[in-house]
């Protein structure tokens, strides 16, 4: 019995399909390369900011300074949370998961959003979300450790209320330029995983909260947004560098991977592990944990003499676990501010999708049965 029609594809994870065109991200996995919009993301990093990278993709073209300075103004008044969110967020049990919490409060928000279903106030609440993200993220960890949650004060940038929020003092610039590295570098990469999920919900027609609520339960999985979190396990397993070299090698004696190395698409550098990893070695030092960096650094050449010639280098997850651990951020932390970037991304798939929309609806093939006789249940 034919199962599809024959010109159909049969392509199990869609590793070889493309699904829809996109000017956002362009990834050159051999070359090691990335570009939002046509940037190279080494230069955005080096250069630009989270907010004016969101600015980018969103309206596919960097601002002008009065452009950038309205979007600022408009995102930082957008920080502060409905008072019943805050009251949301001291209810959750303490013990939750913070990428349950960040789920169900991403949510949430739709309840208290009037127009949460208008299709036309799309970009409005993309950009709620992204204004909000840090207050739900910080207000939990706060709450589950029995702290008061502490507001966001609308005069500063996303990256340094994120810091304040966490942890009630001032972040040094350096501190506050890290968190803003690592935030414009995870904003976007093609249709990843988390990515896509958002264009199935967004694609129905459903609601921007949906999209990104469908986002971040996706990229809560281990194979995707949880890899940061391993680097890190695995830092802390090895200890110190001097027990780098027979941990690495006993691993890859066993054919066990190496976390933060390795990429689907990327066979070279990772681009944004490049100038992340010399930002990592700053805070790390301003931040008494050169020990941790330097254990990384000595895992990566010996990773590179080991299996370099076989295209396995640091990702970006090798150095930004090193980062947001120097930056005081608990491991299960480390996912959340992924999403806290992400959403950049998401919101802008979205956005941009919904102009050519089409229902994505792929078909699966069969294996079962056929022609069964239904049995009455007191004869089976
Ligand atoms: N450590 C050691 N060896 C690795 C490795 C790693 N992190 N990643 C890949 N390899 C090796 C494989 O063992 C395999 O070797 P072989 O050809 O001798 O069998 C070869 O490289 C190709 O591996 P493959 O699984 O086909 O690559 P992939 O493209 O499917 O895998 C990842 C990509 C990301 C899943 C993989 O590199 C990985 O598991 N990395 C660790 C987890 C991680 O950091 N994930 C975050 C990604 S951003």
């Amino acid at each position: 019995m034919a199962a599809v029609s024959p010109e159909m594809n049969f392509d199990i994870g869609l590793v070889n399909t493309i699904v829809a065109r996109s000017s956002l991200s362009w990834i050159d996995g051999l070359n090691g390369v990335l570009e939002y919009v046509g940037y190279d993301i080494d230069d955005l990093a080096r250069h630009s900011t989270f907010e004016e990278t969101t600015f980018l993709l969103w309206n596919r073209r960097l601002p002008s300074r009065s452009e950038l300075d309205a979007f600022n103004a408009q995102i930082r008044s957008e920080y502060d949370l409905p008072e019943a969110m805050w009251d949301m967020i001291v209810s959750l049990p303490r013990d939750a998961s913070p990428m349950h919490a960040l789920r169900t409060l991403v949510s949430a928000l739709a309840l208290h959003d009037l127009h949460a279903d208008a299709p036309d106030e799309n970009e409005r609440k993309s950009l709620a979300m992204l204004a909000k993200m840090p207050a739900l993220i910080a207000g939990f960890d706060r709450h589950r450790k029995g702290l008061d949650v502490i507001r966001p004060t609308g005069d500063c940038c996303i990256s340094e209320s994120f810091l304040r929020m966490m942890r009630d003092e001032e972040p040094t610039e350096r501190m506050a330029r890290a968190m803003d590295v690592c935030l414009i570098l995870h904003a976007d990469h093609g249709f990843n995983a988390s990515t896509f999920a958002a264009l199935v919900t967004i694609a129905t027609l459903s609601d921007m909260y949906s999209a990104i609520t469908t986002a971040i339960g996706t990229l809560k999985g281990p194979l995707h947004g949880g890899a940061n979190q391993g680097v890190m396990l695995m830092l802390e397993e090895i200890g110190h560098i001097e027990a780098a070299e027979k941990f690495v090698l006993g691993r890859l004696a066993n054919r066990e991977r190496i976390m933060g190395f390795g990429h689907r698409v990327y066979k070279a550098y990772d681009p944004r592990a490049t100038y992340l990893k010399s930002f990592s070695k700053g805070i790390a030092e301003d931040t008494g944990n050169l020990d941790l960096f330097e254990m990384s650094s000595r895992i990566e050449q010996i990773m590179e003499r080991e299996v370099g010639a076989k295209g396995i280098f640091p990702n970006v997850d090798f150095y930004s676990a090193t980062t947001y651990f120097s930056l005081g951020l608990d491991l299960d932390l480390f996912t959340p501010v992924f999403a806290m970037s992400r959403v950049s991304g998401w919101t802008a798939h979205c956005l941009e999708y919904l102009t050519d929309n089409r229902l994505i609806r792929p078909r699966c093939e069969y294996n079962g049965p056929h022609g069964q006789s239904y049995v009455p249940i007191n004869q089976r």
